[in-house]
């Protein structure tokens, strides 16, 4: 009795949220349903993600909640506890930040639904409040970013580098994880130094404001530009046009991502380097969902494979990049 009115109310509410008319009421709800919280849509890598989840829940026949919190984390917990309160069968969602999620999560727990971390990490010493975590190694990233600059270094024999760095949003886990990953891979090189970090927000206008700022405080001393998404580097590029410079030529650039956008601008020799960061994360979620909601056992840590493109490659072959 209890399942079939959780199951009525949770097909009303996933009416309200996908705008159906009375007349086109289904009859009978889908077997699982998932709650998801996106952060935002600040980046295109951002807007490929939620499609790729709406496309596989359909696919799949999962009955999908999404919110969109607009890069705020207090919309994040409101939107877990709704998930909650409407009995969703297992939870996800890609945390803003690392820290703060513990006593939400603890309430999910307690009612017994399994929730599923998707692109992000967060910071807990609770590791059974999460089930597992579904996205890119952000380490890695940073280790591929700084080996490319050391080879590009070694190629045009520079003697020292002057690096400054465009991070994403502060304390969240691809800031962090890019920034160490970047960090300890040229720590091994005598010539880099980092003259200055600043912080973009991953998003395109505060990459601009960042790089405004940098070419009027260090002008052409600046080599190589190390910027943590393809948002802010295509905000940055214009700038160092502005102020004189040649981007890919004057400057090494460095991105993050692979949208198609940031792969054409690398084509025309304007970026240097971008290391993969795929959004494609939607089928395994779904299956993920599906193993928990059947009880059985997920893997707690699932990386996508992912890999670079650079000045080193032939990239005429490369397929469209669906981002
Ligand atoms: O968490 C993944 C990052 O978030 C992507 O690199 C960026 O574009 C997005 O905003």
């Amino acid at each position: 009795m209890f399942n079939r009115i959780r199951k009525i109310i949770l097909l009303l509410a996933l009416c309200m949220l996908a705008g159906c008319g009375a007349k086109e009421e289904p009859q009978q709800g889908p077997e699982l349903v998932l709650g998801f919280s996106q952060l935002g849509t600040e980046s295109a890598w951002r807007s490929g993600n939620s499609a790729d989840i709406e496309k596989k829940a359909e696919e799949c026949g999962i009955g999908l909640m999404f919110e969109n919190a607009n890069r705020k984390q207090e919309n994040q917990i409101a939107a877990i506890r709704r998930f909650i309160a409407y009995h969703v069968d297992v939870i996800a969602f890609s945390p803003i930040v690392e820290e703060g999620w513990d006593n939400v999560l603890s309430e999910a727990k307690e009612a017994g639904i399994p929730v599923i971390l998707v692109d992000r990490d967060i910071s807990t010493r609770k590791a059974d409040l999460i089930s597992c975590h579904i996205g890119a190694d952000f380490y890695q990233e940073g280790v591929m970013a700084g080996e490319y600059l050391i080879r590009k270094a070694d190629a045009l024999e520079m003697e020292s580098v002057k690096i400054v760095e465009i991070t994403g949003t502060e304390d969240s886990t691809p800031m962090r994880q890019r920034q160490a990953g970047f960090m300890d891979t040229i720590a091994e090189d005598e010539r880099m130094e980092i003259i200055e970090s600043v912080n973009g927000d991953f998003l395109k206008s505060r990459g601009a404001e960042c790089m405004r700022y940098l070419m009027e405080k260090y002008g052409d001393s600046i080599d190589a530009v190390y910027s943590h998404n393809d948002e802010m580097t295509l905000g940055a590029i214009p700038e160092i046009e502005k102020a004189g410079a040649v981007p890919g030529q004057d400057m090494i650039i460095i991105s993050i991502d692979g949208g198609q956008e940031a792969i054409d601008v690398l084509k025309q020799g304007k970026i240097n380097c971008v290391v993969e960061c795929t959004p494609m994360l939607g089928q395994e979620l779904m299956d993920a969902a599906k193993k928990l909601e059947a009880g059985e056992e997920v893997d707690r840590v699932i990386h996508p494979e992912e890999k670079y493109f650079s000045d080193e490659m032939d990239l005429s072959g490369l397929a469209p990049r669906g981002y």
